[in-house]
């Protein structure tokens, strides 16, 4: 991974970009999602391959739907198709796929493995969740909050619940872009020390700030942005019921979201567990922009695709070799 002035190979996670790569790629989307006509042969004949180790709706379809926007094709790879590292090796699974696509976009558990597969293939690794993170998310969530707010910086964003991969992400791009992200969970449930410490220097920097409280009610007052997540992950179904007595307090309901401004909005990055982690008469209500913020999905990483597959290297590979027969 690269320093702040040349742009990372991958995208990994939003820590791997400077403030301003950030802020370009949203400003890409921007434009793309008013003129994708414009856009439409950006990535002519070149194939993203999506290996997915987790369900998905949302990343699917808008990864997919995006290659063939910008001219591209896709290959969707199923859990029981690659098994990875256990039919193959990630090493081996890199080496095989750079020869033959000119990205990849994974959905898995460890985040150690979208690293590794970075770290092996000479071709783009997009993340598309890992238990870590989910930066393609982030840059959707923070799109919406620009459309809507015209701005990103100075606003309270607050997600309450898990601090999960979706918290972590939110937490990331809220310090690159300024913003003042609150993030509200039971004890126990904390974002991971390193990821709130990294949000936090990185906030300093940019006139942002991240809190971590227990107190949903001190989260969400006066709030710009209010934004919940499910209370157990995928590959944490099993501990859903335990979960529940403690993710309780916590719900975002008519009571809490009443006391964020009263032109705050609602996001979620779905799938929703209505009735748990949010009501219908929030997730329903006019100020929730949670569908706005899926459509943005595919805006948002039209602009990562496009930033990190325009100069493919699977050619420069195969011609390397070509020179040393
Ligand atoms: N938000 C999100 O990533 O949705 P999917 O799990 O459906 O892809
Ligand atoms: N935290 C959730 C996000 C789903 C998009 C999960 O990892 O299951």
């Amino acid at each position: 991974m690269q320093g702040t002035s040349a742009w990372p190979d991958d995208f990994l996670t939003v820590r791997d970009f400077s403030p301003a790569q950030i802020e370009d790629l949203l400003h890409l989307a921007v434009q793309i999602k008013a003129n994708p006509a414009g856009y439409s042969s950006a990535l002519q004949g070149k194939t993203l391959a999506m290996i997915f180790e987790k369900p998905s709706l949302r990343t699917r379809v808008t990864f997919d739907v995006g290659i063939h926007q910008l001219g591209g094709f896709s290959l969707y790879l199923s859990p029981a198709e690659i098994n990875l590292g256990k039919r193959e090796s990630v090493y081996d699974v890199a080496k095989n796929l750079e020869r033959m696509v000119q990205g990849i976009m994974i959905r898995t558990f460890a985040h150690q493995i979208v690293q590794r597969m970075a770290q092996y293939a000479s071709i783009p690794i997009i993340n598309g969740l890992t238990d870590y993170s989910h930066p393609c998310q982030a840059m959707a969530d923070y799109l919406t909050v620009l459309e809507i707010k015209g701005r990103v910086a100075g606003l309270k964003v607050a997600f309450i619940g898990d601090g999960n991969n979706v918290a972590h992400s939110l937490l990331f791009a809220g310090a690159q872009l300024g913003a003042h992200v609150w993030v509200a969970t039971p004890p126990g449930y904390e974002p991971l020390k390193d990821a709130l410490s990294w949000a936090q220097n990185r906030a300093a920097q940019t006139h942002g700030s991240c809190t971590l409280t227990t107190d949903p009610v001190r989260a969400v007052r006066d709030a710009d942005v209010i934004y919940t997540d499910v209370w157990a992950s995928m590959g944490q179904e099993n501990e859903a019921e335990a979960r529940r007595q403690h993710f309780l307090p916590y719900q975002v309901n008519g009571a809490l979201f009443a006391l964020a401004k009263p032109d705050a909005i609602f996001m979620h990055c779905l799938p929703a567990h209505r009735g748990d982690e949010v009501t219908d008469e929030v997730i329903d209500c006019p100020r929730s922009v949670v569908f706005q913020q899926a459509e943005n999905r595919l805006h948002a990483q039209k602009a990562i695709l496009l930033q990190l597959m325009k100069h493919s290297v699977a050619e420069a590979v195969v011609a390397e070799e070509l020179v040393h027969v």
